[in-house]
């Protein structure tokens, strides 16, 4: 990962109340006061704890995102969450696209909405992307992701790559405790660095790793050249064990 900082984030998906969250992030400040500076770390709760987050880790180098955002900015659209409103809880970056909200109905050309939103708005997207096991077993991966990746790349402008991070999440190895073998991201992850190069600067974007990653498993997935960090469901609601996380990325 040369030139490109590591990062790590933690997605909550639907966990936490506010009291537990600021619960965590006592344990998270204390097990882990600081990090290597050249290592991004970001927690992602639900929006209902993103300003008591963002309050309890201020000072703290960690970063607060959202898990998504609406594409339009206000307006009569009942149970959605505007950009404009997570950045003034504290947020600086969004989740977008995960296979889970796409599994809801969320189209390519819905992600790629957001992704305009969320960098006119001031808020670092991440942005998931990933083959379902019927798709990698039938040998379209390589395919699949291309597609996903162009139609947000479509969105993004040239001098924005420092502000994207793509995320490789392949959906059979969410929540299932079934990681991707270090081979196997890698090479998926380094298609996906081939694919953007023909839109941008692909040596600069990053590309994290998502998929049931543990302290266990972090290192080893972590060293594969192309991979610049991972997106961290399960493991990431226990402090201590997303401080072991990050302190394999440093
Ligand atoms: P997991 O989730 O680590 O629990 O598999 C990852 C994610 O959904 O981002």
């Amino acid at each position: 990962m040369v030139g490109r900082r590591p990062l790590i984030a933690g997605n909550w998906k639907m966990h936490k109340t506010p009291a537990e969250a600021r619960e965590w992030c006592a344990g998270f400040r204390t097990r882990l006061p600081s990090f290597p500076p050249g290592v991004d770390v970001v927690v992602c709760p639900p929006f209902t704890a993103l300003e008591p987050v963002s309050t309890a880790l201020r000072g703290h180098p960690s970063w607060v995102a959202a898990q998504t955002i609406s594409d339009q900015p206000s307006g009569p659209y009942t149970g959605e969450i505007s950009a404009s409103m997570v950045f003034s809880c504290g947020a600086r970056g969004t989740i977008l696209g995960h296979s889970e909200r796409r599994a809801m109905g969320e189209t390519d050309e819905m992600v790629a909405a957001r992704v305009r939103v969320a960098l006119d708005a001031g808020l670092r997207p991440i942005i998931c992307i990933g083959e379902s096991l019927a798709e990698r077993e039938s040998g379209v991966t390589t395919e699949v992701l291309t597609a996903q990746l162009e139609s947000i790349l479509a969105v993004v402008h040239e001098n924005e790559v420092d502000r994207i991070v793509i995320a490789y999440e392949p959906i059979w190895a969410i929540g299932t405790g079934r990681t991707a073998t270090p081979e196997m991201a890698q090479v998926a992850v380094a298609d996906i660095r081939i694919a953007a190069a023909a839109r941008l600067d692909a040596s600069r974007l990053r590309i994290l790793y998502g998929g049931s990653v543990t302290p266990a498993t972090a290192r080893e997935l972590l060293v594969s050249p192309d991979i610049d960090g991972a997106l961290v469901g399960g493991a990431s609601l226990d402090p201590e064990s997303f401080a072991m996380i990050v302190e394999a990325a440093g």
